[in-house]
This record gives C-alpha cells, structure tokens and sequence, in this order.
C-alpha cells in the first residue's frame, strides 16, 4: 500500500508525473526529501475567530505537531469548517451534516496516513467523528476542553446553564439591566468549551469513554497545561498509528460494546439529550441503529452519578479533579464492557483498572449513594411520538413527571418568539406548552427551541418550570420538564401537527408515555389532513440538499446518504 505523499494521487493519467508534481509544489514550503518520505499526519485546524471555544486549537496544534515529529512522522495542518453555538445561522445542527461530509471529503482527499480531528464545540466532534467513522484511515480525537468558571458576588459562574438562569431572572425583573450585564462579562471566563454537562462536555466525554481520545482528554481544562501536554501525547498515538498499516481505525474502535458504553456513561453523567441524536447519527455511519430500547432500560438501572449543572451544581474542572471519565467509567463497572478497543491501543477495561481513587471527592457518586435515583434520559412513546421522544428527567421537576395538562400552541418558532411574552396569551402555569416545526426539517436544522421559555406573565409570578413538548432539540446546559426530538416532526407529517391549543395531553414518564387525549376517529380524521398538506421547500444550494435529504431525530438527523448502505437493526 502506497502512503505518506504518495496517497491519493491526484488524477493525471500518469502516477508518475502526479507525484513529481506534488512534490515539486510541496518543495515551495521548504520541505526536504526526508520529510517527505515519511508517514504523514493530518491535523485539522477548526480554528476561527468566530468560534472562542476553539481559541486554544492553535496552541494545540503546535504541541500536537510536536509529539508528531518526535515520533517520526510528519504532521500536516488543513483546515476545516468550524462551527460554534452563537455564530451559526440558523443553528449549528443545520451546518454540522456540511461539517461532517467536508472533513470526511477532506479526509480523503489529501494524502494522510492517520488524522488528528481537534474539535469541541457543541456540533464539532460529532460532525468529525462522523466523518472519521465513514473514512478509511486511523483517526484520533483532541477535543478542546472546558473553559474556566466565572465569579459574581460570591457565585461560582459556568457558560451556560447560567446564562440561562441569569437570563430567566432578569426576564422575572428579579435582577436588572445593569447587573444582566455585569453577568454578560463574566460568564465565559475563558477560551474553552461550556463548562456544565452541556452538549459539548457530553461529546467530548463520551468521545474518551468510546475510545476515540486519549484517557482524561474529554475533561481536562482548556487553559491548563495538562490540556497541552495531552495534544502531544495524541500526536505521538497519532505517528504511532499512520506507521502501522494494520493500525484500527474507527469503525474498528466504535464497536457495539463501545457505543453501549457511551450509553451508560450518559446517562450515568448526567448527559445531554442532543448526544443521542449525534449517537444515532454516528451509529448510522457504521451501519448500525442507535438502541433507544436500551438506552432507556439504562435509564432505569443505572442512576445520577455526577453533580455537575444542569443536573446538579458543579462544573467540569471540578469533574476533572474528581477523576473524569476513568473514575465515572469504575462507578459503572458492572455495566460496562472492559474489553472495548481503544485508539491508543489499551482497553477500556485497563483504564479503569488503574484508577486511583480521589479521595474525599464528592462529584463522582457510587451507584449505592446517587446524586439522583434515576439515569438521566427517559425515551417515550405514544400516539405523539411513534417514532419516540425523549425527556432529560435528571433535570426536570419531579412533580412535573406524570402530567394531564392542556395544550398551548405555538405554529413555529417565530410564533413563539412573538407571543410568549403577550400579556394577552392564555396560558396557566399547570397548561402544555406545545412548539412544533422546529425540527430537522420544519425549522430548519432542529434548533435548541425546545427550552421554551416561561411565558413572561407566569415567570413574573414566580412559575420556573412547565412541561413543554416539541420536535425541537434543547441545550445541554438547559433544565426543566421538557420532551423534545418528537418523531417524526410535524413538518414531516408527524402527529405533533394535529394538536389545537385547549386538548389535553397526558404525560407519564414512569409509563414512557406522551399522548394526545382525543378521540381516535378523531385523530384519524386531523392525520389526513396533516399527510394532504403540501409542504414547500427551499429551490437551491445546501437548503435544498438539507431539506430533501434530511432524516429525522431518531436517525440522528443525518443525511440518508451519507448512512451506511450496510445499515441493519442490531
Ligand atoms: Fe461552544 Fe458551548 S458554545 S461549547
């Protein structure tokens, strides 16, 4: 097998003449010969001046590269798309499939014998992950790292369930303009990804229990040296795998041993909901279906373990200290399968095996003294949600579980937008809140809508928390009773489309339950309504692709075509 420079030549008609070309071109940088003949590196630089929680990925790249050299091997830097939560319209989800094909495209493009992906922002890994599990060389993950937590009178401050409790507070009129603002300058302290159990500490975490990085890479702070000292060590992994031909890649290490231990850890962490559309996602690259069955009996044996936000109260580097991935991964023991691969070579069941306890650490429960009795994610069903729904019961309010209440519509999200706030809205704090066409398809690109906020008028008198239903996703920093990823959304035909504001819906989390109280004829009669209505899209460009392509949540919003054709239901 040809490597180093002389992978993937580009297409000439004569080999020979295609490789002298390249490194004639290549020799305009200044390297040698010997550089050149070695096994080559591809480091992607997600770097970008709209995404802060990539501001270290130049200093990581740096130290990466080193750990390259000193192996041998020859690093190569090429850039990508990056994405970051509050710079992309008309959200991330939407760019995170373009994110996936263009690594995975450049990926195979360029002559690389193995591939370090440096991501950490929300849709980031999931999208580089995606693309390494549908590429054909070995690929290793450095995610960027939580930032530092903030300090307001005597507060410890975390981006960004934080951002969403000041937020509430101010819309409650409990703190003013001037101090929202004192608020604003201090709630990312620093470079890094969001410092709660959101989205990105979910990915980054479940990314190392998986495998896929090195042990405590999906943990340690952005800013500190150990962050730095770990994207050498990645480098040197990733010299050591573009050297060995029979190196795994990462269809090889995303067994179905490894996902069902990224399932536990889940929800033994405490997890975002969106991880398990980017699971279903990556899941379906490999040819295999995301278990939702098995995610929730999971949910019911295996209960809260870590006390970070939104969950609880802390804050990622406290995880850290506490252990991190190795430590929560010796908590779950029994449920996790040891013998999964990991990229750097040791089993999982070794990293565990070598933990030394912290001691005195309260972040990190045992199973015998949980933060919570439950497991984090509950996945529903019902005549709402054929397809399933889930619902992040570690951090919803437990009177709010089993539910009867009526239904508030709201047509979109602009709609949403619009009225929420009306003093004139009919709304009661025990009612429904109901979003629908903010899904994959209806929105689009699935945006975090489904953390509606508390109409004004009932924030004003005190009401934190209602249950709200959508074919939306929601923050992983966000809390409250909140179903979201209904499939299939309303804007593919899904029932979500036939509720009236005034129906009652039943909620029963401890029966897995979502349903429309109606009569069954007249469900019917309001369905075929729904499947006759013609539905416009977008006419060009990515829209057009996005909208006609698209699947829904329980598929991991994907493209259908860039799934595995080997797809089965194991
Ligand atoms: Fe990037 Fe939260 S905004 S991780």
């Amino acid at each position: 097998m040809s490597n180093g420079l002389r992978r993937k030549l580009t297409s000439y008609g004569d080999q020979g003449f295609s490789l002298f070309l390249r490194k004639a071109f290549i020799k305009a940088m200044g390297y040698s010969d010997d550089a050149l003949d070695r096994p080559i590196v591809g480091i992607a630089n997600t770097y970008s001046d709209f995404n802060p929680c990539h501001g270290n990925v130049p200093q990581l790249i740096e130290a990466t590269k080193r750990g390259v050299m000193l192996t041998g091997a020859l690093p190569m830097v090429f850039p990508t798309i990056s994405i970051h939560e509050s710079f992309a319209s008309p959200t991330s989800m939407y760019l995170r499939n373009l994110m996936a094909m263009e690594t995975e495209e450049m990926i195979r493009a360029q002559p690389m014998d193995a591939v370090v992906l440096i991501g950490g922002c929300d849709k980031t890994l999931p999208a580089q992950i995606m693309a390494a599990a549908s590429s054909e060389i070995p690929a290793i993950f450095l995610p960027t790292g939580p930032m530092a937590v903030g300090h307001h009178k005597g507060e410890r401050l975390g981006a960004c369930t934080d951002c969403r409790r000041f937020w509430g507070r101010f819309r409650a009129g409990e703190i003013d303009e001037a101090e929202i603002a004192e608020v604003n300058n201090k709630l990312a302290s620093s470079i890094g990804t969001c410092t709660v159990m959101g989205t990105a500490s979910t990915m980054a975490n479940l990314t190392e229990v998986m495998g896929l990085c090195l042990p405590r890479a999906g943990s340690a702070p952005a800013v500190e040296s150990e962050r730095v000292l770990l994207a050498e060590e990645t480098g040197r992994v990733a010299a050591r795998l573009a050297m060995d031909e029979a190196a795994p890649t990462v269809r090889d290490i995303l067994t179905p041993q490894a996902i069902r231990n990224g399932l536990v850890a889940l929800q033994a962490m405490g997890g975002s909901t969106n991880a398990v559309v980017h699971l279903a996602a990556i899941t379906g690259r490999l040819g295999l279906r995301l278990d939702m069955a098995e995610l929730d009996r999971l949910g019911r044996s295996i209960p809260l373990l870590v006390d970070l936000q939104p969950s609880g109260q802390h804050y990622m580097e406290q995880f850290h200290e506490a252990g991190g991935v190795p430590a929560l991964l010796k908590a779950v023991r029994h449920e996790i399968d040891g013998s999964a691969p990991t990229v750097y070579g040791r089993t999982i069941g070794k990293i565990i095996d070598a933990v030394v306890d912290e001691p005195g650490q309260t972040i990190i429960r045992t199973v015998e003294k949980p933060l919570k009795p439950i497991g984090t994610i509950a996945v529903l069903h019902g005549n709402l949600a054929p397809r399933g729904a889930v619902i992040k019961q570690s951090a919803a309010s437990k009177d709010l579980l089993q539910h009867i209440g009526r239904a508030v519509v709201f047509d979109s999200v602009e709609d949403m937008t619009l009225s929420i706030d009306s003093d004139d809205l009919d709304v009661h704090a025990d009612d429904i809140l109901v979003l629908r066409n903010a899904g994959p398809k209806g929105a689009p690109g699935m945006p975090e809508a489904g953390y509606l906020p508390i109409p004004r008028k009932l924030a004003r008198q005190g009401v934190k928390d209602m249950v709200r239903i959508s074919d939306a996703r929601m923050s992983g920093t966000a809390f409250g009773t909140i179903i979201l990823h209904i499939a299939p959304e309303a804007a593919d035909g899904g029932p979500l489309a036939i509720v009236r504001t005034g129906d009652r819906i039943r909620l029963d989390v401890e029966g897995r339950r979502i349903d429309l109280d109606i009569d069954q004829t007249e469900f019917d009669r309001r369905m075929l309504e729904v499947v006759n209505r013609p539905s416009p899209g977008p006419s060009r460009g990515y829209a057009k692709l996005y909208q006609e392509r698209v699947l829904q949540a329980d598929e991991g919003a994907d493209f259908d075509f860039l799934q595995s054709e080997e797809l089965d239901a194991r």
